[in-house]
């Protein structure tokens, strides 16, 4: 998407043809910085440290991390290496093992000496092909804003609600979420996008709404807990979230706080959609909230808050007293039975295991 007048990606490659650039996140919306990424050590410490983030980037840029170990050594023990590497990081995003899986099936039948040049092009593949299913993701998600808008009196905007960042910047381009927000501003369809600030990392705060306020979509910045209210008052016609793992079931891990998005959203009637690119499926799970492991993250998150001073520094502070411990799980889970409906690259689907094996009908089991 574009950053001023140039068009960006969240990752590629450097013009070296081997190292990878990619836009440090941390920053945001303060500082637009992009960091040059040369080593497995500083991909694996950009995963978890979150200079890339959302479930989808997570993948890509572990792809083109195995791709810069196979450059130093493309043996079997490197690739099972750089898997266990890499897979360690973030316990929660299914995208990451896709991903991982995807490159070391794929290259474990090659030659060595093919395997660097295969492991660039499928990297660069699998960054490609998400920006394909985004794209998808946003022509169905369109339909349902159209058909909202068709109920809405002229001029009036279709008022979504949305949590974290399933944006742009969560994954190669365009993002899952607001994929079809933007397919929406496109066609003029009025819309006004509620972003929840999404406590202990703020990703709404500062990644969300620095998508929205790039690409001129109308938005306001609401804290976590007055989406509830909103839909109280009318104020909330949809709601859409991305997700780091559904299951074969439709059960949808997402960012901490989404359970509660969806609880009052069924309270008032008010449709909560999901989108995700076919990757974030775990086909292996079937019951969300036991299976799936969340990650717990450092105290530190919840214990400080990140934001620039008026002198323009940007700077942390700590928000409760030093003896006061903090938890940090960073994912939930909402029952399938809360969700109107999955937005995948193939169509819209029910949140159930019928409802996804009629859209992925070769997962059904023999
Ligand atoms: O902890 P994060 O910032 O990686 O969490 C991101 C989310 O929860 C997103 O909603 C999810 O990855 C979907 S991104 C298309």
């Amino acid at each position: 998407m574009k950053v001023g007048t140039r068009h960006y990606r969240t990752i590629w490659l450097n013009e070296d043809g081997w190292s990878v650039d990619l836009i440090d996140q941390r920053w945001l919306p303060h500082e637009f910085r992009i960091e040059n990424v040369r080593t497995v050590e500083g991909i694996a410490t950009a995963i978890r440290d979150m200079w890339v983030r959302g479930a989808p980037l997570i993948g890509v840029t572990a792809a083109y991390g195995v791709a810069i170990r196979m450059r130093e050594d493309p043996s079997d023990a490197a690739l099972d290496d750089v898997w266990e590497r890499l897979h360690a990081t973030r316990p929660t995003a299914i995208n990451l093992r896709w991903a991982l899986d995807e490159m070391r099936n794929r290259l474990r039948p090659l030659p060595e000496k093919e395997r660097a040049a295969a492991a660039y092009r499928l990297a660069a593949e699998i960054a490609d092909e998400d920006v394909e299913l985004n794209r998808a993701i946003g022509r169905h998600g369109l339909e349902i804003i159209r058909q909202i808008a068709a109920r809405k009196k002229p001029g009036e905007p279709v008022n979504i609600l949305t949590h974290c960042n399933a944006g742009w910047l969560a994954t190669v381009d365009y993002g899952t979420a607001t994929a079809p927000i933007y397919l929406a501003m496109e066609e003029n369809i009025p819309v006004h996008v509620y972003v929840d600030e999404t406590r202990p990392r703020n990703q709404g705060a500062h990644l969300t709404s620095w998508e929205m306020a790039g690409h001129g979509v109308p938005h306001t910045l609401i804290v976590d807990n007055a989406g509830g209210h909103l839909m109280q008052h009318g104020m909330v016609d949809m709601v859409i979230v991305g997700t780091d793992r559904t299951t074969a079931t439709g059960d949808v891990c997402n960012k901490i706080g989404t359970y509660l998005k969806a609880l009052a959203a069924r309270d008032n009637g008010v449709p909560f959609y999901v989108a995700l690119p076919s990757p974030t499926i775990d086909w292996t799970v079937r019951d969300g909230v036991k299976e799936i492991p969340i990650e717990e993250r450092s105290a530190d998150e919840v214990s400080y808050v990140w934001g620039r001073t008026a002198d323009g520094k940007v700077t942390q502070v700590r928000i409760l007293p030093d003896a006061t411990p903090a938890a940090n799980p960073a994912f939930d889970v909402t029952p399938a039975r809360l969700v109107t409906g999955l937005i995948t690259e193939r169509g819209i689907a029910e949140a159930s295991e019928d409802g996804l094996l009629k859209l992925f009908p070769e997962r059904a089991k023999a």
